[in-house]
């Protein structure tokens, strides 16, 4: 079973699928972690992505889908229940090769959970987001945060906030995003495998709850 998570910069997208990767036998594969890592490591990817997620532009299409073709192959070897995509795919294009790909396994996307969630208050979570350098493990300073300041509750490690968390490049993430959010909606809904899960006004626990039932849904 694949899972793609859709959701505006900041609507959960990372919570829930690390959530539900928890809870079921799903690899995560998150296309801005990836491109994280590798600006990190310095990598002939990251070198490429790397003007692009500074300023929250969306990474050209040839560069991220040759990235999630390898992915596929490689964690189709891992022997999962299935993948949840968080970040891809972020345009038609991207939606039309993800499908293509995955036919290439005898598989499709089964279940896509949009999590809407307020422009306002996607720039309140962004600008409070603490992540772990070595778990990734996300926390907000007010709704999500960690035992002790600054201090992973699950490793110990130290909390960071990303670079493109600022409030000019997180505006420019939302307006790119939302161009070609609605084309996604509809190609999803198209394929009849569409839910909405409504993230304003609710804590991360409070959609943790929601989202496992919607996949247990899909799955039987
Ligand atoms: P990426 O890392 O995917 O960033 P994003 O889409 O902007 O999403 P975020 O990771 O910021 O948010 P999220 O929805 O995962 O929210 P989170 O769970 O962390 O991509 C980065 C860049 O890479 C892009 O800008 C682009 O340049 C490039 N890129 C990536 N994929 C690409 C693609 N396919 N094509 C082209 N370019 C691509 O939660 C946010 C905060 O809110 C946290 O602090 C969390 O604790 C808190 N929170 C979560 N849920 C709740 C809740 N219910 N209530 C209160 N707080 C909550």
């Amino acid at each position: 079973m694949n899972i793609v998570l859709l959701g505006l910069p900041g609507a959960g997208k990372g919570t829930q699928a690390k959530h539900l990767s928890n809870i079921f036998d799903f690899y995560h594969l998150s296309t801005g972690e990836i491109f994280r890592r590798a600006i990190k490591n310095e990598t002939e990817l990251g070198k490429r992505a790397k003007k692009y997620t500074e300023s929250g532009d969306l990474v050209p299409d040839e560069i991220t889908i040759e990235l999630i073709k390898k992915e596929i192959e490689k964690v189709n070897k891992r022997g999962d229940e299935g993948i949840i995509f968080d970040g891809f795919p972020r345009t038609e294009n991207q939606a039309e090769a993800l499908s293509d790909l995955l036919a290439d396994f005898d598989q499709e996307i089964d279940l896509c959970i949009y999590i809407k969630v307020a422009v306002d208050e996607l720039i309140i979570r962004l600008s409070g987001r603490r992540i772990c350098e070595d778990c990734k493990a996300i926390y907000h300073i007010k709704f999500n945060p960690p035992a002790e300041e600054g201090i992973c509750d699950q490793c110990g490690g130290n909390l960071y906030q990303r670079t493109d968390d600022s409030e000019e490049v997180v505006k420019n993430r939302i307006e790119r995003n939302k161009q070609e959010m609605e084309k996604l909606l509809a190609y999803y809904e198209e394929k009849g495998v569409l839910e909405q899960v409504v993230g304003t006004g609710k804590m991360p626990e409070d959609v943790k709850e929601e989202t496992p039932l919607v996949v247990k849904e899909y799955r039987e």
